[in-house]
């Protein structure tokens, strides 16, 4: 077993009042499968509840009424316990409102609070592709963050940023293909990369535990660890031996009205306890796969 993480104890989710399917920008969504209101509302209160009952922190962001997809509270930015803040600037034009409100939420809380551009001008940045992992700062680029919003990052706040390129359009952030577990083991698939990033990856992470596809495709990999337990969408046995053996405690929830959304846990949590200190490195270091 390696370290704890050191971080995920901290977490902001906004509750689902206005959650819709009113577009399609991911292969999981679709107009004629609308999530059940009630449902999914009792589904975010689980997710909530297992994160206090781990011992971890929830703060609660109101849903904004044009932007459906903000109950994915993983892309509103990336924020560290020592109140640095990275807000998302979002691919896609209909998720870009939350930003606004991200952004006034991040301020109010004293975050110094940065950004890659905005408006679609400057490098599209989504924080669901950012995680501290080992010497660095990881984040997964293609379908959503630029590699420009890597440069960006590293020089801004002088880390050291490892790119991993995501070819694979369901993987469409990399928190669907890579989940921290502890300071060595990692929950991973590497079908979501192209060849060198899987390569990459490995080099990563020491002890990788290798999704199947239809792990990956349950939303295994958008799991979270709150201390020692992991809080996940779905767990197969094989699974579930390798994280008890690891000693999790493995908390399995039924989410399946926001996987019509394209996303399951992790999405709908933002961690807000990174810590930078491990990938410091004066002047800021993008290393991008070979
Ligand atoms: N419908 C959302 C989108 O496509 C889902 C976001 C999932 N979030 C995540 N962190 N992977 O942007």
């Amino acid at each position: 077993m390696g370290q704890p993480l050191g971080w995920g104890r901290r977490y902001l989710m906004v509750r689902p009042d206005h959650f819709r399917i009113d577009y399609v920008i991911n292969p999981y969504m679709s107009t004629q499968d609308q999530p059940d209101q009630q449902l999914a509302l009792k589904q975010w209160d689980s997710l909530r509840q297992a994160i206090i009952d781990a011992g971890g922190e929830v703060e609660v962001l109101e849903q904004r009424d044009d932007s459906p997809d903000m109950v994915y509270a993983m892309n509103l930015g990336f924020g560290t316990a020592q109140g640095k803040a990275m807000l998302s600037h979002m691919r896609f034009e209909p998720r870009r409102k939350e930003s606004l409100t991200a952004a006034e939420w991040f301020m109010e809380r004293d975050f110094e609070l940065k950004r890659t551009g905005s408006d679609g001008v400057g490098p599209h940045f989504e924080s669901g592709d950012a995680f501290v992992f080992g010497d660095s700062l990881v984040i997964g680029y293609g379908p959503r963050t630029e590699a420009g919003a890597l440069e960006h990052i590293a020089s801004e706040w002088n880390v050291r940023v490892r790119g991993l390129r995501i070819t694979h359009e369901g993987m469409y952030h990399l928190d669907l293909p890579f989940c921290p577990i502890d300071s060595t083991h990692a929950l991973v698939y590497p079908p979501a990369l192209d060849a060198a990033s899987q390569t990459e990856l490995f080099g990563i992470v020491p002890d990788p535990i290798v999704l199947t596809d239809d792990e990956a495709f349950a939303f295994s990999g958008n799991s979270l660890v709150v201390d020692e337990t992991i809080i996940m969408p779905a767990c197969s046995p094989r699974l579930r031996e390798l994280l008890t053996g690891l000693g999790l405690r493995v908390v399995v929830l039924d989410l399946s009205e926001f996987h019509k959304g394209g996303g399951s846990a992790r999405c709908m949590t933002n961690p807000l306890d990174f810590d930078l200190a491990a990938a410091s490195v004066a002047g800021g270091e993008v290393v991008l796969p070979a």
